[in-house]
């Protein structure tokens, strides 16, 4: 469909109306508007997409230079021919500064206005296309980021899930404990969320408590789940998990508070705990999170050496152990979250929940 090309002409003289009128229209297909004064120019503008403006300089009330500046606060995008007869040098030097397209002297050759107006009216169309090739691009580059996002979101739940079934394959071995490391990301995160933590860090936080026993991949299933007392070197071995379990997700987590996590979640805060007796403020945050979840979640669990605590007894065996096992300020936030719900007895959310602290 042929496009409809839009043509104002502005003057005051009807003759001169007329003629640029007559002319516009013999040579090229335009639509050829006709306003006699600013005002009703404006009018005009205010109602239709006009792709030129032809105006005279010396118009009654509003002049040319005024009409255009009031043009361009409406559609800067409409490229404005004034038509000159005797114009001071000052005054065209204000019209280019206004951002005027061309000037017409009188008097002008109607090939000199018909060359004027199609050149401002490819300039017209080149500054929508403009406009529309920038908008497409940015919704596009919008549109590819959000991609890009889901997709990494997608591929990093791929990946917990992933690791999550090794470990719940390692769980469910062992009716004692089995769903541990989902309770205990579950606990982790009411706690650091208590504790008011970022996104950021709660999303390691989330992540390091679902690795954190990974590395007792590494250790045998007979000696995991040994019914007796093990002896010294049997202990030890088990001992090893933080330490397997760090080799294991190092060349793969890009965050290192989870392999901190992992690593020190046996830490104690005296400097007691294992694999490297590191105290206080050595011992990352998270781990120190996590410690606190999975020592309840063991007080909580069945195990065959020993009774099961109930919530109370547990949440008071870990302020118990306040400024020795664990960090005092977080003995605070566990209490805290754990005097308003009985740990026990939540369900654990399904791990794409777990996901949202990713937002
Ligand atoms: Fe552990």
């Amino acid at each position: 469909m042929e496009q409809i090309i839009k043509i104002l002409v502005v003057d005051d003289d009807p003759s001169m109306l007329d003629l640029i009128g007559t002319a516009l229209k013999s040579r090229e297909k335009y639509d050829v508007i006709l306003a006699s004064d600013s005002e009703t120019a404006l009018s005009f503008i205010q109602e239709n997409d006009f792709d030129a403006v032809i105006s005279d300089i010396n118009l009654p009330g509003m002049d040319g230079l005024e009409l255009l500046s009031r043009i361009n606060i409406i559609n800067s995008k409409i490229p404005v021919i004034l038509i000159t007869g005797f114009a001071e040098v000052s005054t065209m030097q204000n019209a280019i500064k206004l951002g005027v397209y061309d000037f017409l002297r009188k008097p002008f050759s109607l090939s000199e206005l018909q060359i004027s107006v199609k050149q401002a009216v490819q300039k017209h169309h080149l500054l929508i296309q403009n406009e529309l090739y920038t908008n497409n691009l940015e919704k596009l580059l919008e549109q590819k980021a959000k991609e890009l996002y889901d997709a990494n979101i997608l591929l990093e739940l791929n990946f917990i899930r992933t690791v999550l079934a090794m470990i719940n394959a390692l769980e469910a071995s062992d009716i004692y404990t089995k769903g541990h490391s989902e309770r205990v990301t579950n606990i982790s995160l009411i706690i650091g969320q208590t504790m008011n933590l970022s996104t950021s860090e709660l999303k390691s936080l989330r992540n390091g408590a679902i690795f954190h026993d990974l590395g007792k991949i590494g250790i045998y299933q007979t000696l995991l789940h040994k019914p007796a007392a093990l002896s010294f070197e049997e202990l030890n071995l088990i001992r090893q998990h933080p330490l397997i379990g760090e080799k294991i997700i190092r060349p793969i987590a890009l965050d290192k508070e989870i392999i901190n996590i992992v690593s020190q979640h046996h830490e104690r805060y005296d400097g007691t705990g294992y694999p490297k007796g590191l105290k206080s403020h050595d011992i990352s945050l998270l781990a120190k999170v996590v410690s606190i979840a999975d020592s309840y979640d063991a007080m909580t669990s069945s195990r065959s050496y020993r009774d099961v605590f109930t919530h109370s007894q547990a949440s008071d065996e870990i302020q118990r152990c306040s400024g020795t096992q664990f960090d005092p300020v977080c003995v605070e936030y566990f209490l805290k979250a754990a005097s308003g719900q009985d740990f026990k007895t939540l369900e654990i959310p399904p791990l794409s929940s777990f996901m949202n602290v990713t937002l």
